[in-house]
């Protein structure tokens, strides 16, 4: 079994010290200035109390800051939340790894959890705060890379509804061009996300089906053509009015990337690829731009709401889907620990359960790949299915651009001749995977 990526490793290379160093604390500095500008929000909404919870806020975020910078131990978390629990047992494990001396602390654990305990503590910082508890200190970067995407959203829903007019009439071989398409549009809507970019605007400017010829080259692994077939397998057999083939999307981010992801569960429902579509998003501000509930149902609305013929139709469309019960939206705290995902069946036994009643489950984005490789040292040719380490609750795809040094099921010397002609391919977020894996 390869070992976990632990920071300390990272540190030697450049990436990692740029992550460390640079891009969490920067990421953490994002957070205290926004509550701040929020202080008068909060007086305005809960008077005195508001400003009391805005300084306690700052401070315990300020702490945070100094605590990951200056390689402190990891703290156990001390509020009341339902994962509290299970986050101090995983630490405790965390110290049975080490001798009575140690302390897991933050250079020297696992990459993957503390990353994630970074958020968590995070949104400690706000639920210890009351009354500003529910508030999201990452909900104004992703409004606004939504906003910044307004020219890209309108022309993929042009797109999309001038396909679904003619969707009858097309024949079979027309229907896979579009779905891989709206697979790829999905893919590369990855790159929006804003927890590589420390917050800062990384969104999608301009029509993206129009670069996808010329980004075909940086699919490193595509795929597409077994999704295909079990997809259009099911199609054949729907006209039994009681066939039923779910498709379970494992969302990243909000913005344009959900926008991306949407269009495509559309596309999957209308050309009768599927006849349900399962969301799974995160129960906390997550990674930066990680899509809620709340970021779900804000962007439906804000589509219904669109100044825009074909925008303003998907939004009531998908707005219909979710009345219909033919898209379902479900969020579970496992999403938000650290576990890899073959820990899910012993950790979330009802999730890996849902999960099982799927067709396909779609995995969006890094961190998904990062938890279902285990972030490990894998060789680049070692095959994706060995990877999951057994994680294997239905077919599942990983539809990904690179971010994390981490990557499977290349072709031999993929990996290296692309080390050699560009040194940062595994994190620029330039070549992306559709990697499928059909057994345990
Ligand atoms: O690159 C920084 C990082 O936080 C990675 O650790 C993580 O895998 C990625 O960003 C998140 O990307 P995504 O939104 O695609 O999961
Ligand atoms: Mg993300």
């Amino acid at each position: 079994m390869a070992v976990p990526c632990s920071l300390s490793a990272k540190f030697k290379g450049s990436f990692a010290y740029f992550t460390v160093k640079d891009r969490l604390p920067q990421i953490l500095t994002r957070v205290i200035d926004t509550v701040h500008r929020n202080k008068s929000k909060f007086l305005e909404e809960y008077g005195e109390e508001g400003m009391e919870a805005e300084k306690k806020a700052i401070a315990a975020f300020s702490k945070l800051r100094n605590e990951l910078q200056t390689d402190k131990a990891v703290l156990l978390l001390t509020d009341p939340l339902p994962d509290t629990e299970l986050w101090n047992q995983y630490l405790e494990y965390q110290q049975t790894l080490l001798s009575a001396e140690e302390q897991p602390s933050w250079f020297t654990s696992p990459w993957l959890y503390v990353e994630c305990y970074m958020y968590r503590r995070i949104h400690e910082g706000i639920v210890l705060s009351p009354p500003i508890c529910s508030f999201d200190v990452f909900k104004e970067g992703k409004d606004e890379s939504f906003f910044q995407s307004q020219q890209a959203i309108s022309a993929l829903c042009t797109f999309f509804q001038e396909l679904a007019k003619e969707i009858k009439d097309r024949s079979e071989e027309q229907v896979k061009e579009a779905f891989f398409k709206l697979l790829q549009v999905s893919l590369w809507g990855n790159k929006c996300d804003l927890s590589i970019s420390s917050g800062e605007d990384n969104s999608q400017k301009c029509s993206p089906l129009n670069s996808l010829a010329a980004l075909q080259p940086c699919i490193l692994v595509d795929d597409s053509e077994c999704l295909w077939s079990i997809l259009s397998h099911s199609r054949k057999t729907s006209n039994c009015k009681e066939s039923v083939t779910r498709i379970d999307v494992v969302l990243d981010n909000a913005g344009f990337e959900l926008v991306t992801d949407l269009v495509l569960a559309d596309f999957l429902l209308t050309s009768k690829l599927a006849t349900e579509i399962h969301f799974h998003g995160k129960c906390i501000p997550w990674f930066v731009s990680d899509t809620t509930k709340s970021d779900f149902r804000w962007t439906i609305q804000q589509l219904r709401a669109a100044n825009h013929r074909w925008m303003s139709k998907c939004g009531n469309n998908w707005d219909g889907n979710l009345k219909k019960q033919v898209w379902v939206y479900h969020d579970h705290l496992f999403w938000t620990l650290p576990y890899e995902f073959c820990e899910m069946a012993q950790v979330a036994p009802d999730l890996y359960t849902e999960l099982q009643k799927s067709d396909l489950v779609l995995f969006k984005g890094d961190l998904n790949y990062r938890k279902l490789t285990g972030d490990r040292k894998w060789d680049f040719t070692v095959p994706f299915s060995q990877a999951l380490n057994r994680f294997h609750p239905a077919p599942l795809c990983s539809i990904r651009t690179l971010k994390a040094d981490i990557q499977v099921g290349l072709k031999s010397g993929q990996g290296e001749q692309l080390t050699s002609s560009e040194p940062t391919w595994m994190t620029s977020g330039k070549y992306g995977v559709i990697q499928f894996s059909a057994l345990a």
